[in-house]
């Protein structure tokens, strides 16, 4: 965090003073809490431990040792140094659209010319919002979402995020009526709808959307000849037998009928753990979208060193078929290592089967069922207990209680040192409701 001067007296834009950055959010605050006393297993013990991060850290291994064995994929000083064409190396779209097709089983094609480099999938998400809708129109965005799209989103577009309401009743899946009713939402206020933006699979609830779902939005945005943007930074990151379903595949089985209006986000950041890098991408069925996210991109491309890197590295099958199997089965493990020691101490998860985190549950806890008794238990948990974990309603959750906890960003040992602090948490929780 910089420094911050409250009241600056030489005048700034609106964009500079407007708060839809989004960060006065308990979401931020719990990293700002980390930073100031971050956990170290030797010098700092009694630190706050970082559960508010997706970020995976455990298949670090795989990529080392693969740097180790091709110290060559990090040369061509000359041509690294002066190329800075906005439409990337084609070595490296070529690498990213086999990669993806790859991480989807092969049951969807990508093509290279539609590839559209950025800086991570937080420039693509903004870049697209610039495209398709303009300041003061909505895009419909399904609850519980992720914090950071109040800033990617809104902040500097003038765009506005109107919620599709969904809740537990039935795992959080996104409905018919609840499409409706947001479009009514946003109708309502004067604003005209873009589109409808989904996160597949989702951050924060760690669950792929099922395909017949998948099918309906697509029939939703049709009908309302509107876009669709299906964000699907963590494809690669699902772990258990059911197969994601990409929309894709969903556009090719229809034969592309009305695929202008879809659009897909990915990165690297999630997949192969590389937030750093700042790679992501914007992939249109839209000609007119791919030719202005490119010159649009200029803003924020990846650097030539990093695009060379990583058309070496995706390009090499046999390394990235290893590193996507074993990766899968360490985040399942660690998935399940902290679902059931959540369990065992009465604490129930969202039964998720993707990402880096899952959707608990600690409504049981509230001392009163509102955002305000969400935040308190949560206030605990970062101050006392410190763990830092997101509040739902830093996700815009409609339910009170529900939390999400990362578990990829830290070793196993530090899993069980948060997980036998939250036991205690819990007794003690427990014995004070009761007296
Ligand atoms: C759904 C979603 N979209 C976008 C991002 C931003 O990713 P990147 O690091 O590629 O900008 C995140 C990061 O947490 C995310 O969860």
């Amino acid at each position: 965090m910089g420094l911050e001067i409250e009241q600056p007296c030489v005048q700034l834009s609106n964009i500079a003073v407007c708060d839809t950055h989004g960060e006065n959010s308990p979401y931020f605050a719990g990293w700002k809490a980390y930073d100031e006393n971050p956990y170290h297993h030797l010098t700092n013990t009694s630190g706050v431990i970082q559960m508010g991060l997706a970020e995976n850290q455990v298949s670090f291994d795989l990529v080392e040792k693969y740097l180790e064995e091709h110290p060559e994929d990090y040369n061509g000083f000359r041509e690294n140094a002066l190329f800075q064409d906005y439409h990337g190396l084609i070595s490296f779209r070529t690498a990213m659209a086999s990669f993806m097709e790859q991480i989807r089983g092969g049951r969807a094609k990508f093509h290279p010319e539609r590839i559209v480099i950025t800086a991570g999938a937080t420039a693509a998400n903004e870049l697209l919002t610039f495209i398709l809708a303009n300041p003061g129109d909505a895009l419909l965005v399904p609850t519980p979402y992720y914090p950071g799209f109040d800033r990617d989103l809104r902040w500097r577009t003038g765009v506005n995020i109107v919620p599709i309401h969904c809740n537990s009743s039935n795992n959080f899946q996104i409905t018919p009526q609840a499409l409706q009713a947001a479009y009514k939402e946003a109708e309502s206020m004067n604003m005209k709808v873009s589109g409808v933006l989904i996160t597949n699979p989702s951050n924060p609830l760690g669950i792929t959307i099922q395909r017949q779902v998948l099918e309906q939005i697509l029939d939703f945005v049709s009908q309302k000849n509107i876009h669709l943007i299906s964000d699907e930074i963590y494809s690669g990151s699902v772990f258990s037998s059911t197969e994601f379903v990409s929309v894709a595949e969903i556009l090719e089985a229809r034969n592309y009928k009305d695929a202008e209006r879809v659009h897909i986000v990915y990165s690297l950041s999630k997949d192969l753990g590389l937030p750093g890098f700042r790679v992501g991408t914007v992939y249109s069925y839209n000609d007119k979208v791919v030719t202005t996210a490119r010159r649009m991109s200029s803003f924020t491309l990846i650097s030539s060193q990093t695009q060379q890197f990583l058309a070496n590295m995706l390009s090499d099958k046999e390394f990235t078929e290893k590193y996507i199997k074993i990766n899968r089965e360490r985040l399942k493990k660690r998935y399940e290592m902290i679902v059931e020691g959540l369990k065992s101490v009465g604490i129930e998860c969202l039964r998720g089967n993707a990402g880096l985190f899952c959707w608990m549950n600690m409504s049981q806890l509230l001392k009163e069922s509102s955002k305000e008794g969400e935040l308190e238990v949560w206030n605990v948990i970062l101050k006392e207990v410190k763990l830092n974990i997101s509040p739902g309603c830093s996700c815009h959750c409609s339910e009170a209680g529900w939390f999400r906890v990362c578990f990829a960003n830290m070793s196993e040992e530090t899993l069980e040192i948060a997980l036998e602090r939250i036991r205690k948490f819990m007794a003690k929780r427990i014995r004070t409701k009761k007296e």
